[in-house]
């Protein structure tokens, strides 16, 4: 006979308690890139939106940056340190392979016995954590959970790649979540294209650098084909993810899709015929794609410039290298 175990209490829903910000102190102008890159102010501003991009100094690294946004975040929620039972970093710019930069910060915080673990996922990571933060504290594993998108991405750029390296910046975004008796989160619609692996990719591996086989690795991608992806798959995504919440267009206040390039931000508003009076992060515009990092700065920095604000209805959605992809409906703290 098989011996049943203890059934383990569960929580109805969950929500975000508070969100945290850390942007690169070096403000990089189109013009300082565009001569390696036979490139100009003018086409970057018109294919991309960029104007100019945040990128860190040699002496900040990437855990300069996600702890100063875990520490907003923290002090924000107003939550004791004792309740919080898991960090989840969501980086691919963090320089050790182990340990983990959510152990780290764990150890900078003083938060001890927590769950910490890094995840890679690219641009959708910050939505793949919410995703797990959401399904730890309903499941009764956590009670708070800090999740953390975190990238210094100007690490592996090269200043001579026509492809990827002027729409990158540095940045960290922090969230809170603790746990609701209403579902102030929704259900994440998230996933993979697997065929796609090497769309956006590295120029080589680490091991192969220190074969001599190849130079230091730096990302690449082919532009066009991502461009059309995101637009086509995640425009479909967002409405299972409005459905799924019970929502239609006319619910959404807030539209926070990942900040890789302003076409694709547009582009999707009008696919999904998005009210004129809909507020969008256009963050990208002066901080650059900080992967990780864009989907909870842009939502920041619409809070702190009283753009959204609180129980207004956001949709985010994360889609990158992978491809992968993730999204859910968040109630705004
Ligand atoms: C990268 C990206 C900005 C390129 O823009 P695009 O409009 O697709 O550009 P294309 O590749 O079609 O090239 C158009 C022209 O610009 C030129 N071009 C390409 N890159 C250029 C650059 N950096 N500077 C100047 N000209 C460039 C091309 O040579 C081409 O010239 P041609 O018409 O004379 O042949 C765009 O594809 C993009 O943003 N894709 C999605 C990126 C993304 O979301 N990545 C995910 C990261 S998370």
């Amino acid at each position: 006979m098989t011996v049943p175990l203890r059934p383990r209490p569960t929580v109805a829903g969950s929500r975000v308690l508070a969100y945290g910000a850390a942007r690169g102190e070096l403000d990089v102008p189109n013009d300082d890139l565009v001569a390696p890159i036979d490139s100009s102010d003018e086409w970057i501003r018109q294919r991309t939106g960029i104007i100019t991009r945040n990128r860190a100094g040699r002496d900040t690294g990437v855990q300069d940056l996600a702890l100063q946004a875990a520490r907003e975040a923290i002090e924000t929620s107003g939550i004791d340190l004792e309740s919080l039972d898991a960090i989840i970093v969501s980086t691919i710019s963090f320089p050790y392979q182990t340990p983990s930069l959510a152990s780290w910060i764990a150890g900078q915080l003083g938060t001890p016995d927590v769950i910490a673990y890094d995840i890679s996922a690219a641009c959708a990571g910050f939505c793949y954590g919410i995703g797990q933060a959401d399904a730890l504290i309903r499941g009764g594993d956590a009670r708070h959970v800090l999740v953390v998108g975190a990238e210094k991405l100007s690490d592996f750029v090269s200043p001579t790649d026509r492809s990827i390296s002027f729409l990158l910046g540095d940045g960290a975004g922090a969230a809170v979540v603790g746990p609701s008796e209403q579902p102030l989160i929704g259900p994440t619609v998230w996933g993979s294209d697997g065929d796609h692996w090497s769309t956006i990719r590295m120029t080589g591996t680490i091991t192969g650098f220190r074969d001599g086989v190849s130079e230091w690795p730096t990302l690449e991608q082919d532009g066009r084909t991502v461009f059309r992806w995101a637009v086509w798959h995640t425009a479909k995504k967002i409405r299972e993810m409005l459905d799924r919440s019970g929502l239609t267009v006319e619910d959404v206040d807030v539209f926070v899709p990942h900040q890789a390039n302003m076409r694709i931000i547009d582009e999707l508003a009008k696919q999904l015929k998005l009210p004129e009076d809909v507020v969008i992060g256009r963050d990208i515009a002066e901080t650059g794609n900080t992967s990780a990092a864009s989907i909870p700065l842009a939502t920041h920095r619409l809070i702190q410039e009283g753009a959204a604000s609180s129980g207004d209805v956001l949709v985010q959605i994360g889609f990158g290298a992978g491809l992968v992809y993730a999204g859910q409906v968040i109630v705004l703290p």
